[in-house]
């Protein structure tokens, strides 16, 4: 059990998910709970996030932040090691030494793609670009040097503070786009923020550590989630499908993404959490929520 006195320190908190789950954690009435980013910790200072977790002696933390930028990743492979693996790394140790549970949010992209079935939690990481390896290397610490973690795989992530592939979508239809060249081949789950951080706030309630993935439900394209953007934007944009293949040839020099970033629930179900609602469900409040 989790007292509503319990100290829980947030990282990323400037961020999409970072932000939602500050306001998730408050909204269920914790008093102790501290977001910070990296203006008052750079996590890549190893003595210096040890210090910071040792004096404030946290109960939980919640470890959002890492280098998203997944194509800028390719460049500065040593810089996005070290924030999204040995930062995770130190904030383990760290936690293990304060006895502290810790949620580490990771991606669909640790996994490589092939095939058409969902991805299970066991499956081989093989992540095919910077940021699913350093993420992926970012578990393995975490698993290694702390029993109490929870690590949540989710994916496509939109948040009201942040940047996302909504915000792009509508800024494109803002400045008169009218029509848009979109990937249709790789196929996943988009995640509202608003949802994923409730659902991380019921898994610190309990002690049912392990792996898991949650997303909203339903897999889509991101060229059906384009049109459905702008179907409930009301714009007048023109979707056309194009494959990942023909699209690196318009935009050259990418990371490269998975085709299958199908995630498999079950061990959500396993443990008795709830499912993310429906994908089109979740966008809609999202877009009436920032607009
Ligand atoms: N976005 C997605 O589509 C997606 C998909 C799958 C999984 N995830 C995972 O979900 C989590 C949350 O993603 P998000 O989209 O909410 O991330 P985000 O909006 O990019 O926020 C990440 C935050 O981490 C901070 N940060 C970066 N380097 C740091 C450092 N050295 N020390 C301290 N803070 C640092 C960033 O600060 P600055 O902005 O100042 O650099 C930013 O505020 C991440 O772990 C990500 O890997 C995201």
């Amino acid at each position: 059990m989790l007292t509503k006195d319990a100290k829980i320190l947030v990282t990323g908190f400037k961020g999409q998910l970072g932000y939602d789950c500050v306001h998730e954690l408050t909204k269920r009435g914790y008093i102790n709970v501290k977001g910070i980013d990296i203006d008052d910790l750079d996590l890549t200072k190893e003595s210096d996030v040890k210090e910071y977790i040792s004096d404030y002696n946290p109960d939980v933390v919640m470890h959002n932040a890492a280098w998203t930028a997944v194509d800028k990743a390719e460049e500065i492979p040593d810089k996005v090691y070290e924030i999204n693996a040995l930062a995770s790394k130190y904030i383990a140790e760290a936690c293990k030494k304060a006895n502290a549970k810790m949620v580490y949010i990771s991606t669909d992209y640790v996994f490589n793609g092939s095939g058409n079935s969902p991805f299970e939690i066991n499956d081989p990481m093989e992540g095919l670009s910077v940021y699913g390896i350093t993420k992926a290397k970012g578990e393995e610490f975490v698993r290694e040097n702390l029993e109490k973690h929870f690590i949540v795989r989710t994916s496509w992530v939109f948040g009201k503070n942040g940047n996302n592939f909504v915000k792009a979508m509508l800024k494109l239809a803002n400045m008169g786009k009218t029509e848009l060249n979109i990937v249709c081949d790789q196929i996943g789950s988009v995640t509202y923020t608003y949802d994923l951080s409730q659902l991380i706030c019921d898994m610190i309630e309990t002690e049912k550590y392990g792996t898991y993935h949650a997303t909203n439900e339903g897999y889509i394209s991101w060229a059906e989630f384009a049109r459905e953007i702008f179907r409930l934007a009301g714009k007048n944009v023109i979707v056309n499908d194009v494959t990942t293949e023909e699209y690196i040839k318009i935009v050259p020099q990418q990371a490269k993404r998975p085709l299958n970033s199908r995630l498999s629930k079950k061990s959500l179900d396993d443990a008795g959490f709830h499912r993310l609602p429906y994908w089109k469900d979740a966008l809609s409040r999202y877009m009436s929520n920032i607009s």
